[in-house]
C-alpha cells in the first residue's frame, strides 16, 4: 500500500470504511497468526524518570507525582507469583530511572531467566547501546521503544531532551542484537497530522518492527500540553483512527504482535479495547503491579486499576467469554522459536 491510499483511508470520516478495514484485517490476523490471544504482565518497576516529554505525568517537570522505585527483590516476588499462576511473558516497564544501574537491571534479568520459565520483557527507555547487548545476552528477549511520532519537527517539540535520529538507531540495534523489538505511536497529539501517521506505519514495516501498540494520546493536567491544544484530527473521528491504525499495521506489517493498548482502554473503555482485538491485535497487557505502587503510574489520569495478579486460569476464562479466542500457551513472540 502507497502512502497516499494509506491517508486517504485515515482521513475518511466513512464509518463504513472502518468497519471494512476491520473486518479485513481481522481475516488476515486470523490467517496469519492465528487466533491465539497473547497475555504479557505489565510490572510498573520505577515512576522516577529523567526526561521531560511533553505529554507525559512521568516527565520530571511534574512535582505532584509521588515516586516510588520497587526493590528488586519486591520485582522478583511480583514475577514469581506472576510465573506461578502462568504468566509467559513479564514487562518490567519504567521510566528513565538511572537509579536502576546497567549492573542492578543485568543481574535482575539473569535471575528472573535462571529461575523462571517465562519470557523477559524490558521497556526502560533510552540507554547506551552497551546495556541493551548486556541485557540480551543476560536473557532479556523483548524490548519496547516507541517512537511515538515519525515526525521530525513534532519529535523535536514534544521530546527537549531526546532527538528522533537516536530512537531510530536504538530500534535498528535492538533488531540487530536480536531482541523482538516493540515501537508505537501515539494518536491525535496536537500538531500531529493524518500524513505522519501514514509515515508511522510505513515506518514500522520499514524497520521490521515485532511488536506494534498504538493508542490515543490522553490529555493529563500535570504536563505542559494545555487541554485544548490545538489538533488537526477532531477530536470525534480518534475513536475510529485508533482502529484503523490497528487495522492497518495488521494488513501492512503481517504477522507482528499487536496489543490492544491501556490507553484505548482508559480513553474509550473495554469496548474500545475490544474492538482493536477485532481490528487485527492479538496481545492483551495486563497490570501486575503490586498495590501500594500501581496507582502512581500516572502517565494519565487513570481511575481503574487491576487488583494485583489474578489466576491465571480466571484471565484464560474471562478472555475466552469476552473475544471467543484462546489464550496462547506459549512465549508470545512473533517468531516463536528465535530464541
Ligand atoms: N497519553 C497516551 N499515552 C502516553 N504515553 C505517555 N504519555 C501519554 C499520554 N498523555 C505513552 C507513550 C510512551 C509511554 C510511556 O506512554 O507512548 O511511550
Ligand atoms: Fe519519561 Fe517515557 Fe514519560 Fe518520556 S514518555 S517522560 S521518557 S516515562
Amino acid at each position: 500500500m502507497e502512502k497516499n491510499e494509506i491517508v486517504q483511508l485515515l482521513i475518511t470520516s466513512d464509518r463504513n470504511i472502518t468497519k471494512s478495514l476491520a473486518s479485513l484485517a481481522d481475516t488476515v490476523r486470523h490467517n496469519l497468526v492465528g487466533d491465539d490471544i497473547h497475555v504479557r504482565g505489565l510490572l510498573n518497576i520505577s515512576n522516577y524518570c529523567r526526561k521531560n516529554c511533553l505529554y507525559c505525568g512521568l516527565g520530571n517537570h511534574n512535582r505532584k507525582l509521588k515516586r516510588y522505585r520497587m526493590k528488586p527483590e519486591e520485582i522478583l516476588q511480583t514475577i514469581e507469583a506472576a510465573a506461578i499462576t502462568g504468566y509467559k511473558t513479564v514487562l518490567l516497564q519504567g521510566g528513565e530511572d538511572m537509579q536502576y544501574t546497567t549492573e542492578i537491571i543485568t543481574s535482575l534479568v539473569e535471575e528472573i531467566h535462571r529461575r523462571f520459565d517465562l519470557d523477559i520483557a524490558l521497556s526502560l527507555g533510552e540507554r547506551p547501546d552497551d546495556d541493551y547487548r548486556r541485557w540480551f545476552d543476560a536473557g532479556a528477549a523483548k524490548y519496547l521503544l516507541k517512537h511515538e511520532t515519525s515526525d521530525p519537527e513534532l519529535y523535536r517539540r514534544l521530546h527537549p531532551d531526546s532527538d528522533f535520529e537516536t530512537r531510530i538507531h536504538i530500534l535498528r540495534f535492538l533488531k540487530q542484537t536480536g531482541y523482538e523489538t516493540g515501537s508505537g505511536i501515539m494518536i491525535g497529539l496536537p500538531g500531529q497530522t493524518v500524513e505522519s501517521i501514514a509515515d508511522d506505519i510505513l515506518l514500522f514495516r520499514e524497520l521490521d518492527i515485532d511488536m506494534i501498540g498504538c493508542g490515543p494520546y490522553i490529555y493529563n493536567p500535570d504536563t505542559p500540553i494545555p487541554e485544548y491544544a490545538e489538533t488537526s484530527i477532531p477530536a470525534d473521528a480518534i475513536e475510529d483512527m485508533v482502529i484503523k491504525v490497528t487495522a492497518l499495521n495488521r494488513i501492512i506489517t503481517r504477522d507482528t504482535m499487536i496489543p490492544a493498548t491501556t490507553a484505548t482502554e482508559t480513553k474509550f473503555s473495554a469496548r474500545g479495547k475490544l474492538n482493536t482485538l477485532h481490528s487485527g491485535a492479538n496481545v492483551i497487557m495486563l497490570d501486575i503491579t503490586p498495590p501500594p505502587w500501581k496507582e502512581h503510574y500516572r502517565i494519565y489520569p487513570r481511575n481503574k486499576f487491576n487488583d494485583g495478579i489474578r489466576n491465571y486460569q480466571d484471565i484464560i476464562k474471562d478472555i475466552s467469554e469476552k473475544t471467543g479466542r484462546p489464550v496462547s500457551p506459549q512465549y508470545g513472540r512473533r517468531r516463536e522459536n528465535n530464541r
